[in-house]
């Protein structure tokens, strides 16, 4: 099977490509990537050699570029990562993320429906229902109500990617994962960046209360139940993927703390973030109940080898951390300094 992977130099679809290539020596996978902030061809290391691999740089909102690769790599099956993936950076900046993850969707879905492929699978995320009011767990019915131009921007493109399944009749699955950790992951989600800070004793930046909730999904886990989907997913259908272990952010910022060895000193309360879910939370019983995946990683162990990866990492840590990361989370954290005036991360740099 041949497969074309788009943002596979990012986090998740780095582990989906090294899962997919480690374990197959006759699988083929191109990878589709346009190499932005949050690519990186690291990632990527175990398998490049692989004689199945293939990788092209081109972006999404080039619709020659989508074109020509659907075209003239004919892939079976399409599984589409490549998205402006933060929260954040969608606040400070939506037009790319708008540009990205809708246009760019509809580019691959309109190269997809003319060449034709068995599968597309549209990567999405639990945040298009936005802030969910306990006890309740959001099942594939619930009602989409995102937050944040990220959370919008991927809400549109699943209706997107449904309507070419409905119109067309691409075989679109649409994939809803709660929030992914582990190796490899860009240190400006919550969980990296607290362990790069962290490991480096530099200030904490808890948004708001710290009490907002939000499920952990090992990002291997994420991508076993992406090939489980390949394999017996149907078309038409949306899957949410959760990790069964919803946390309150304090709660696992202390677990770093205590897995890196340091102290409470570090916690800093800073301004909240415009908008913010307090809490997501996924029943997962549908892909359970069609493929038979569950979660296999516990958090605990999940965190502690994360940990271990960054200890082991530090130059590709401290690489993607210079540069144009520290224009980000100057213009992500000071500005939240100001507004409490009070002491933020990176105010050490
Ligand atoms: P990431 O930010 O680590 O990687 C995104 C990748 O897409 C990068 O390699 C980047 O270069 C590429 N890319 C971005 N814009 C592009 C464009 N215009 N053309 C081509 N390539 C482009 O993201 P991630 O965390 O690996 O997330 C992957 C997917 O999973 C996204 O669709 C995201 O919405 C979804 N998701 C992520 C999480 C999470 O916790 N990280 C949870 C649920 C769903
Ligand atoms: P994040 O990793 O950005 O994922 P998402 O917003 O997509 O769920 O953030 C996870 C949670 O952590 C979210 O409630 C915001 C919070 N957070 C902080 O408190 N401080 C931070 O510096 C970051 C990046 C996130």
């Amino acid at each position: 099977m041949k497969l074309l992977v788009t943002g596979g130099a990012g986090f998740i679809g780095s582990a989906f490509i090294r899962l997919v290539l480690g374990g197959d020596a006759a699988a083929e996978v191109l990878n589709f990537d346009a190499l932005t902030y949050a690519g990186n061809l690291e990632n990527l290391e175990p398998v490049a050699d692989h004689a199945g691999y293939r990788f092209v740089k081109a972006n999404l909102c080039d619709v020659a570029a989508v074109d020509e690769a659907v075209a003239s790599y004919a892939p079976d099956v399409i599984v589409h990562f490549a998205a402006e993936s933060h929260v954040d950076r969608s606040i400070l900046s939506p037009k790319p993320v708008i540009d990205t993850n809708f246009t760019g969707t509809f580019h691959l879905l309109d190269a997809a429906r003319r060449r034709g492929v068995q599968k597309f699978i549209h990567v999405s995320t639990d945040e298009v229902y936005g802030s969910i009011d306990p006890p309740a767990d959001a099942d594939e019915d619930f009602p989409l109500r995102p937050s944040s131009p990220y959370s919008a921007s991927k809400a549109g493109s699943d209706m997107l990617a449904l309507s070419y399944f409905t119109t067309y009749k691409l075989p679109v699955i649409v994939t809803r994962a709660s929030n992914n950790y582990g190796p490899y992951q860009f240190p400006e989600k919550l969980i990296p960046l607290m362990i790069a800070n962290a490991l480096d004793d530099e200030p904490l930046p808890i948004y708001g209360d710290g009490q907002q909730v939000r499920d952990w999904l090992y990002v291997d886990d994420h991508c076993r139940a992406i090939q489980s989907l390949l394999e017996k997913g149907q078309p038409g259908e949306i899957y949410n993927i959760g990790g069964n272990r919803a946390l309150p952010n304090l709660d696992v910022v202390r677990m770093i703390l205590a897995a890196t060895g340091k102290t409470e000193s570090l916690l800093r309360s800073v301004e909240d973030r415009p908008g913010h879910d307090r809490r997501y939370a996924l029943s997962s019983a549908k892909i359970q109940r069609t493929t038979g995946w569950t979660p296999a990683m516990d958090f605990e162990q999940g965190l502690a080898r994360t940990v271990d990866w960054c200890r082991a990492n530090t130059s590709w840590v401290e690489r993607v951390r210079s540069g144009a990361y520290r224009d980000y989370y100057d213009s992500n954290y000071s500005r939240r300094e100001e507004e409490l005036g009070r002491v933020t991360a990176g105010s050490k740099r």
